[in-house]
């Protein structure tokens, strides 16, 4: 299993290209689903998890041609995938497939809407919560879906098809709302969700889906309003930009000082972390090319920092956010409102020597002077990053075990921070 060394106290400079969304890039490969022809997507992360997608698309019959990078290419611009769903030769997705991946969960919809059937497994729990699926399954019903689950699995049922209806979400979910979108485009009639996520990767697929044929209005709002029609067809679309990559690395300048440029970062998909950050004293200007991190040597300011779902301050920001504080001059507290589990990073952040208590939701941190390396364990994707971002300032080495997390979400880290003069490299045993 590979492992990742760091030895902290490098100051980062220079330029670091942002990938396509990570979180953008699942839902845009499961709504290929939706149509026979071939949906062409551009600026793809290569991630694992794109990989483990591309295997459960795969045994419905979906097949995926990535295209090869031509000499003389970037190798920063990200891959092409084309993506044809012809023949959907299994609506099943089973327990094997989708338990290593919760966003995998999401082919319910596009199956169902569709082939009129689907049966996924439910997801079960992961490292951050619970993360139940009983909204995505509530807005299948108000479509017309007949539901049973049977065996840990969801079995949707819609041999009429789905018709249009009336989705208010009591609590706002990402997952929740791609599902509403995809399941309304190709319902009967008109669909109106309320309280939908306003995230900007809702707003991706949507322009995703509405160059497929699909007439969908108000993403990126809380009411979105779908007139569904018999049939999409096949598109071209390039990912946005990965907001949390852009907010994990602005961090790690923060935490080391220095001066990067983020390539392609867009600073309007982040403004409420950038907004933090610029209140710890680090200075944030967005340019032409993307956005600018800079911080020379004055002590980081504390901050008192809730999650919410965007615009507020993201939860996939929060652990980097607790690694940057960890070295603030004074008390910060953050409160974890989305997931009531995602503090696994406390404690692999207190073997850096950080002190941080736990009450409830909330962490209180105490900024320390000096953090110091350490061997740590890698937990979820977020977390583990986390832990990169504290060993860049921490003294000495540290050994970040279980890679394969960060490797779900982070396009050549270790690549992209070295190029900035961090000391740190990949070690595969
Ligand atoms: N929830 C329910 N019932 C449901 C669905 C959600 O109670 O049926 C709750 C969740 O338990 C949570 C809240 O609603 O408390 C929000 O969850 P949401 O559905 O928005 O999360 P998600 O769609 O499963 C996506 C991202 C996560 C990100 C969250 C919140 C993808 C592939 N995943 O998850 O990303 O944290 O939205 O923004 O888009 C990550 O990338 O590391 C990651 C975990």
């Amino acid at each position: 299993m590979d492992r990742i060394r760091i030895v902290g106290g490098e100051r980062l400079s220079g330029a670091i290209p942002i990938s396509g969304a990570k979180n953008a890039t699942l839902p845009l490969m499961i709504a290929s689903l939706l149509t026979e022809d071939t949906l062409i997507l551009d600026n793809v992360p290569h991630l694992a998890d794109v990989g483990q997608l591309q295997r459960i698309l795969g045994n419905h019959g979906v097949d995926v041609m990535i295209a090869g990078k031509r000499p003389g290419e970037d190798p920063n611009h990200g891959r092409t995938l084309h993506i044809s769903a012809k023949n959907i030769v299994d609506t099943t997705a089973p327990y094997e497939l989708v338990s290593r991946m919760r966003a995998s969960f999401w082919v319910l919809a596009p199956l169902l809407a569709r082939m009129g059937v689907a049966k996924v497994s439910m997801p079960g729990g992961c490292a951050i919560g619970t993360r139940p699926v009983d909204l995505l399954i509530m807005a299948l019903d108000k479509l017309g879906a007949a539901i049973e689950i049977e065996g840990g699995y969801v079995i949707a049922r819609a041999r009429q098809g789905l018709r249009g209806g009336e989705i208010e979400f009591p609590k706002v979910t990402v997952g929740g709302t791609h599902t509403a979108v995809m399941a309304a485009a190709l319902a009967r009639g008109t669909t109106v969700i309320e309280n939908a996520a306003r995230e900007p990767e809702i707003s991706d697929v949507a322009d995703c889906l509405n160059k497929m044929g699909a007439k969908i209005s108000g993403a990126g709002t809380s009411r979105i309003v779908i007139e569904g029609v018999p049939k999409l067809h096949g598109a071209r679309h390039a990912v946005l930009p990965d907001r949390i990559e852009t907010g994990t690395y602005a961090f790690a300048v923060a935490m080391t000082g220095g001066d990067v440029l983020l390539a392609n970062a867009r600073p309007e998909l982040l403004q409420a972390a950038l907004d933090v950050l610029a209140q710890t004293g680090t200075t944030v200007t967005p340019t032409n090319e993307g956005v600018r991190i800079t911080r020379n040597d004055a002590q980081l300011s504390p901050v008192d920092v809730t999650t919410a779902p965007f615009p507020g301050f993201p939860t996939d920001l929060q652990a980097q956010l607790m690694a940057l504080m960890t070295r603030a001059k004074g008390t910060s507290h953050i409160t974890e409102a989305i997931f009531e589990n995602r503090f696994m990073h406390v404690q692999e952040l207190a073997r850096l020597g950080a002190n941080i208590q736990l009450d409830g939701q909330t962490a209180t941190i105490e900024g320390v002077k000096h953090l110091k390396g350490a061997p740590v364990m890698a937990t979820d994707l977020r977390a583990s990053v986390s832990l990169v971002i504290a060993a860049l300032a921490a003294e000495g080495e540290t050994e970040v075990n279980r890679v394969y997390h960060l490797d779900r979400g982070f396009e050549r880290l270790e690549d992209k921070l070295s190029a900035c003069g961090a000391a740190i490299e990949r070690i595969s045993d």
